[in-house]
């Protein structure tokens, strides 16, 4: 009961935060004001516990984020939180940042059981151990949606998954690559997070459509570099140790895609000219690197959810039906477009 309690007053405190940051269109200064939940345990106090999930009286929410690994993830994570700050008189945010630590989410998921919370979301770092806590979860008759990433279980134990195909995205970044390098080459990959859907799928969709389409292409090397900055630059930075002749870099997301260009700017070469890039989410920084000719093509992700995350988790609380997958539609933008657009970005 005491636990019930605290978690309560974590709520209530995130949100209280959160208003603070409303309005800033700065996605990283939004996700700034996400505190790893065991921090924010800390500065718990019994008082507020009346405002608990228990009332009834407002859509109650978990949400187990991943982290702060990318741009991106900073983006979804604002969507999240701004949405809540905007209609806290109808919805209360727990929300809990998971460091990328699986069992932190899994702690998360547990701690919203016992808080009895109305539905829970969850971002899932890797596809697969899902299974127990989503039992628990239904046990406990609360329903989960997936949030950008999949999860390897029975569709039975999870309400609805929202976000992209991202097979898709990596079929679409294969024809851009081919395109870029006139059909032959020889090109690298630089992976997501092992076992992500989001790596899995993008990787998976890729190198098929590769083999199907493209015979004259070779992919020479590929490794995860975790969807970092950092992780992109000291993969890249190897790459083009043993593969000097490398035309292009497809990553899994557009962070290291920029971590990859500030590697082969080291190496001595330009990056769009000498060596191409492709990669995922459509993130500000990526256009302007597409502007500066330093970056060539991103397949957009979108990491807006926060409202349809909130409507379906409310439909979820009225006991109606949500489809299995509610699809984001995404775009591909290239450097020539780059300049028109980057002022209506939008994360
Ligand atoms: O799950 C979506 C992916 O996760 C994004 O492409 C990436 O930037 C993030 O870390």
């Amino acid at each position: 009961m005491k636990r019930k309690l605290l978690t309560a007053l974590v709520s209530a405190t995130m949100v209280m935060s959160l208003m603070a940051g409303c309005g800033s269109t700065d996605t990283n200064d939004a996700a700034e004001t996400a505190e790893p939940a065991a921090e924010a345990e800390e500065t718990t106090s019994e008082e507020a516990s009346d405002d608990s999930a228990a009332s009834g009286e407002k859509l109650v929410v978990g949400f187990a984020q991943i982290g702060q690994e990318s741009g991106w993830r900073d983006a979804e994570t604002a969507s999240i939180q701004e949405y809540a700050a905007e209609h806290s008189d109808t919805v209360e945010l727990n929300f809990a940042d998971a460091q990328q630590k699986q069992e932190n989410q899994i702690k998360a998921i547990k701690s919203f059981i016992e808080q009895d919370v109305d539905v829970i979301g969850l971002a899932p770092v890797v596809e697969t151990g899902w299974d127990q806590v989503f039992a628990e979860a239904q046990d406990a008759g609360i329903p989960i949606i997936l949030l950008d990433r999949t999860a390897d279980v029975d569709e039975s134990l999870y309400a609805t998954f929202i976000g992209s195909d991202f097979i898709e995205e990596g079929k679409v970044a294969a024809d851009n690559m081919a395109t870029l390098i006139g059909g032959k080459g020889k090109i690298v990959e630089i992976e997501g997070t092992v076992g992500a859907s989001a790596a899995t799928d993008r990787k998976t969709g890729f190198d098929e459509q590769m083999a199907e389409k493209y015979p004259d292409i070779e992919i020479v090397a590929s490794q995860t570099g975790d969807f970092t900055r950092a992780g992109g630059k000291e993969v890249m930075e190897s790459f083009l140790k043993s593969n000097p002749d490398i035309v292009g870099v497809y990553c899994h997301n557009d962070d290291m895609a920029l971590g990859a260009i500030e590697a082969i700017k080291e190496a001595g070469l330009k990056p769009g000219e000498d060596i191409k890039t492709v990669s995922v989410d459509g993130v500000h920084d990526i256009f302007e690197a597409m502007v500066n000719g330093e970056a060539n093509c991103t397949v957009e992700c979108n990491p807006l959810l926060g409202p349809l995350f909130f409507e379906t988790a409310q439909q979820l609380k009225e006991g109606k039906t949500v489809d299995k997958w509610v699809k984001s539609v995404d775009g591909v933008f290239t450097s020539d477009v780059a300049a028109d657009v980057i002022d209506s970005r939008k994360y």
